[in-house]
C-alpha cells in the first residue's frame, strides 16, 4: 500500500500531476480542493456569511460530498465544472479558514484513504489529514509562472482573461492559505519539495514516479 500526499500553493499543478501519477500508478485521486470549492458553493449559494457558524453547522450537517469516477458529486448532483472559477477559488479560500468546515471534510478524506493506495492533492495533506503517508511532496512554482499557467489554460477555454488580475488573485490566495490559524499551507517537514516553475508536467510526473518507487 502506498499513500502520495501532494500539498502546495494554486496553480502549481497538483491536480494535473496527481491526476497522471495516480493513472501511472493505479492510484485512486482525491482532489481535497474540490471538496472545499462545493463546499464554498453551497454556502455561498445559500447566501451564509463566513462568520454564521451556526448556520454553517447546519448546512455542513446535511451536506453529502462524494468522488463518482474522477467527478465531484455535491448533494447527488455532478459540480466539477462549476467549481473551476476563479469566483469560487475565492469562496473555497475563505470558507476553507472555519474549523467546521475542515473537520467534517478531512473525517471524509481520512475515510475515503482508509486502507488503500490513494494519491491526495490539497495543502494540508502531509500536515494534517496524512501525516503517516509513505511520500510527501510539497509541488510549488513561481507564482507569476502559475498565474500565466492559469491565464494559458482560460485562453485555450476562450474564456476572457487578464494576467496581472490573475497573478495578484494567487498571491492572495497563497497568503490566506498560508496565514490562516487552522492547518496552514506550509511544507511539512517530511516533505520532499518540488519547484516546478522550469520543469513539464512529464518531467515532473516521472520525478514524483520515481520517488513513489524508492519509498514503495
Ligand atoms: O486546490 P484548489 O485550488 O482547488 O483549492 C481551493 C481552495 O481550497 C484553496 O485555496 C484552499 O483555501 C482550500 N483548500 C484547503 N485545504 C485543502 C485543499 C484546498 O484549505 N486540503
Amino acid at each position: 500500500m502506498i499513500r502520495i500526499a501532494i500539498d502546495g500553493p494554486g496553480g502549481a499543478g497538483k491536480s494535473t500531476i496527481a491526476k497522471l501519477v495516480g493513472d501511472k500508478l493505479g492510484l485512486e485521486y482525491i482532489d481535497t480542493g474540490a471538496m472545499y470549492r462545493a463546499v464554498g458553493l453551497k454556502l455561498n449559494r445559500k447566501g451564509i456569511k463566513p462568520d454564521d457558524l451556526i448556520s454553517i453547522s447546519n448546512v455542513l450537517e446535511e451536506t453529502t460530498i462524494d468522488f463518482v469516477n474522477g467527478k465531484i458529486i455535491l448533494d447527488g448532483d455532478d459540480v466539477s465544472d462549476i467549481i473551476r472559477t476563479q469566483e469560487i477559488s475565492k469562496f473555497a479560500s475563505i470558507y476553507s479558514q472555519i474549523p467546521e468546515v475542515r473537520s467534517k471534510l478531512v473525517d471524509i478524506q481520512r475515510r475515503i484513504a482508509a486502507g488503500k493506495s490513494v494519491i491526495m492533492d490539497g495543502r494540508d495533506i502531509g500536515t494534517n489529514v496524512l501525516t503517516d503517508a509513505e511520500l510527501k511532496v510539497f509541488l510549488t512554482a513561481d507564482s507569476m509562472v502559475r498565474a500565466r499557467r492559469r491565464y494559458e489554460e482560460l485562453r485555450s477555454k476562450g474564456v476572457n482573461a487578464n494576467l496581472d488580475d490573475i497573478h495578484e488573485e494567487i498571491k492572495e490566495r497563497d497568503y490566506q492559505d498560508m496565514n490562516r490559524k487552522l492547518n496552514p499551507l506550509v511544507q511539512a517537514e517530511d516533505a520532499i519539495r518540488l519547484d516546478t516553475s522550469d520543469m513539464t508536467i512529464d518531467e515532473v510526473v516521472n520525478t514524483i514516479v520515481a520517488m513513489a518507487a524508492r519509498v514503495s
